[in-house]
């Protein structure tokens, strides 16, 4: 059951001050505050970030070939029953219950930052994926985008929750992406800078009871839930614009941007952990991630 797209990518730096940032769940801004472990959602979900993760979401679906999901579904075959879990923005449930006019979606997030004008067969609900799932009825077809930072334990939360929330026979599909960039060549220095990010990242993850690299899991606790027809696809998304091939480096150029923008916003929860002042972020973490000038060989 299920294919699990782990995609590849990298990240950047930022201009964007800090103290624009909003975060409905949490308020770190002040330099004194700390999050508990186990507290909610460590990133911002304001509007430049609601832009921002629908941008990549964008640039993903351009990676895919403009497919919303790998499992097999078609117009010939449509879902009947979707769950989108942390669905964000809603961009994908919305595309889907377009795509698929006579199946039911639902989206939930703990944050209410779905539009309101959505297609008649798709709704929203504000709800923490972590606590007991209450659905009347199971579903053909579960998904999770980027979910990085929103589960301590994602197997038995969300993976093992919806095999028993999936009829037999359904499809769980997670399009989740590993942490730090990688490289084909082995050229990548130990101390790039991003690496060097990614490490105080993982360690902040630690300290928050938040897994950070979730795509190279999700095949063996796929395993280990009880699915079956396990498919990893594995995707290359360029972290700026090296390649020679116009299409990825397009796609490279957009991911260079999206990810400086983000920057800021997914250092300072997690950087918080290690008991870093704002100040602190602002000027040595984001100073230098080597971003721009990676791989351009
Ligand atoms: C990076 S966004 C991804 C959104 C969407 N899947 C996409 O690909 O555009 C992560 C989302 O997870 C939500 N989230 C975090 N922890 C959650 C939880 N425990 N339960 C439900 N949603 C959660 C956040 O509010 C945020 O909207």
């Amino acid at each position: 059951m299920a294919p699990p797209a782990s995609i590849n990518m990298s990240v950047h730096s930022a201009d964007r001050p800090l103290d624009n940032y909003q975060f409905t769940f949490e308020s770190y801004l002040d330099d004194s505050a700390q999050i508990e472990p186990d507290q909610a959602y460590l990133f911002p979900n304001d509007n430049p970030e609601n832009d921002r993760v629908d941008e990549q979401y964008e640039i993903i679906k351009m990676i895919m070939d403009g497919r919303l999901h790998l499992a097999p579904f078609s117009d010939d075959r449509p879902p009947r029953r979707v769950l989108d879990i942390a669905t964000g923005t809603g961009i994908w449930a919305i595309e889907m219950g377009d795509k698929y006019p006579e199946a039911e979606i639902i989206g939930t997030d703990l944050s209410p930052i779905q539009p309101g004008f959505v297609p008649p067969n798709v709704r929203f609900f504000i709800e923490d994926s972590r606590d007991d799932w209450d659905y009347p009825a199971k579903f053909d077809f579960i998904h999770t985008r980027v979910t990085l930072g929103c589960w301590s334990d994602m197997k038995n939360e969300i993976i093992q929750r919806s095999f028993d929330h999936l009829q037999p026979g359904g499809w769980l599909e997670c399009q989740e992406i590993p942490a730090p960039v990688m490289c084909d060549d082995g050229t990548l220095p130990e101390d790039f800078g991003w690496l060097r990010w990614v490490r105080d990242f993982r360690a902040g993850g630690q300290v928050a009871n938040r897994q950070v690299d979730l795509g190279p899991q999700l095949t063996g606790w796929m395993h280990e839930v009880g699915f079956v027809d396990i498919h990893e696809m594995t995707f290359k998304i360029p972290i700026n614009g090296w390649p020679k091939e116009m299409r990825l480096k397009h796609i490279g150029m957009m991911w260079q941007r999206n990810l400086l923008e983000g920057l800021s916003g997914f250092s300072l929860g997690m950087f918080n952990q290690l008991g870093k002042t704002v100040e602190e972020i602002e000027t040595s973490v984001l100073s230098d991630t080597g971003f721009r000038g990676a791989h351009h060989r």
